[in-house]
């Protein structure tokens, strides 16, 4: 990526196209009642999930971003050789080397486009807009393609009935473009971490990436382990402090939103924001029924469905939270 600095210091941001990737197998509560030891009521209840989509013949991530970054690129009446930076975020690529955005580049024929991956899990999408956003708002970049893609379902332990239920495969996109107002882009934006609590959700490779308390997972390798409870009470205190927190320092209130895009990670989390936060159903977006925790995939998904339905229009604010393995958490406020 070469570009010279922009003669306007601070241009605004626009998302100009969204785009969506899902693999068509579905994978019902149904379907999982016949693998482990669960049922549908319980899936239902406990986390509002219905049903996923699973990745079958070899269907990679690299194959689903591609997917969902040409249907972005088209809705935003974009070639891929516009592009000056391709950013996936994954915790599924399709290798360490090279990156799965480097793969995407060359099967767009978008050389000599900048490629890299970020590895943030659930809150990988959006620190990959706030990324793609300052690149744009400094002038690096003109145009810029984020991913959020994942294949959980070659991670997944199926038959471990406490993380199988959750996870789903999927990717979505956002092409974002530098824009005269400078009042459109991200009005406010956040990337932390609670490191020190990494070993409550990771995937090991050997038996040295085993935390202490992990000696019951000695053995299961390169899938998912989580401790349930300590993720949900972290999601849920600090899926409302995001939010509270990008208000409060920004000055707007809850009804100048049009939409919060929260990572998907499980229902009742979900309503438990939107009640305390007095959101109104409409303002908290909510399609994990369908797809289950597709990690850095999820806000993308839902961007684009939001997007696709005309239910954003130029000027609204919309706030999008990830919150995931790591721990990290993330925000970026947008005024479209
Ligand atoms: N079916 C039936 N029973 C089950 C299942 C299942 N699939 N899974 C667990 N149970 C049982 C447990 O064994 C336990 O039984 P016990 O009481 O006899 O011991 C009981 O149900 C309750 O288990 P809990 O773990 O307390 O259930 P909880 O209500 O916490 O729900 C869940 C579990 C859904 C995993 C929840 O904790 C959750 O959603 N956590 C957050 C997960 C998350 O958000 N992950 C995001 C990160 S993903 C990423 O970054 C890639």
């Amino acid at each position: 990526m070469t570009r010279p600095a922009s003669p306007h210091p601070s241009p605004g941001v626009r998302i100009a196209g969204t785009g969506l990737a899902v693999p068509r197998k579905v994978l019902t509560n149904f379907d999982l009642e016949k693998m482990v030891d669960t049922s549908d009521e319980w899936i239902v209840q406990r986390t509002g999930i219905r049903e996923r989509r699973i990745v079958t013949g070899g269907i990679t991530t690299l194959d689903l971003c591609e997917e969902a970054a040409r249907q972005a690129l088209e809705n935003a009446g974009m070639s891929p050789t516009d592009l000056d930076l391709t950013i996936v975020a994954t915790i599924t690529p399709e290798m360490c080397c090279p990156s799965t955005a480097c793969r995407l580049v060359d099967r767009l024929g978008a050389v000599p486009c900048g490629a890299m991956d970020v590895s943030m899990a659930c809150t990988g999408f959006v620190g990959a807009m706030n990324i793609a956003h300052n690149f744009i708002r400094s002038g690096a970049a003109k145009n810029v393609c984020v991913l959020g893609a994942e294949t959980l379902s070659r991670i997944t332990n199926w038959k471990d009935r406490t993380t199988c239920i959750l996870f789903g495969d999927g990717a979505g996109a956002a092409v974002l473009c530098a824009d005269d107002d400078p009042q459109r882009g991200v009005h406010y934006q956040a990337l932390h971490s609670d490191a020190g609590k990494w070993g409550e959700l990771y995937c090991p490779r050997t038996e040295s990436d085993i935390p202490e308390h992990g000696a019951p997972f000695l053995g299961i390798y390169n899938t998912l382990i989580m401790n349930g409870r300590e993720i949900y009470k972290f999601a849920v205190v600090r899926l409302q402090k995001c939010i509270n927190e990008a208000l409060a320092a920004t000055g707007l209130s809850v009804d100048d939103l049009k939409v919060v895009v929260p990572h998907q990670s499980n229902a009742r989390i979900l309503e438990s924001a939107r009640e305390k936060l007095g959101l109104t159903a409409e303002k908290l977006y909510i399609n994990i029924d369908r797809y289950g925790n597709t990690s850095a995939a999820s806000v993308g998904i839902c961007l684009h469905e939001l997007m696709d339905a005309g239910k954003l229009q130029p000027g609204d604010w919309v706030m999008l939270v990830g919150l995931g393995g790591g721990l990290t958490w993330g925000t970026s406020l947008w005024k479209l």
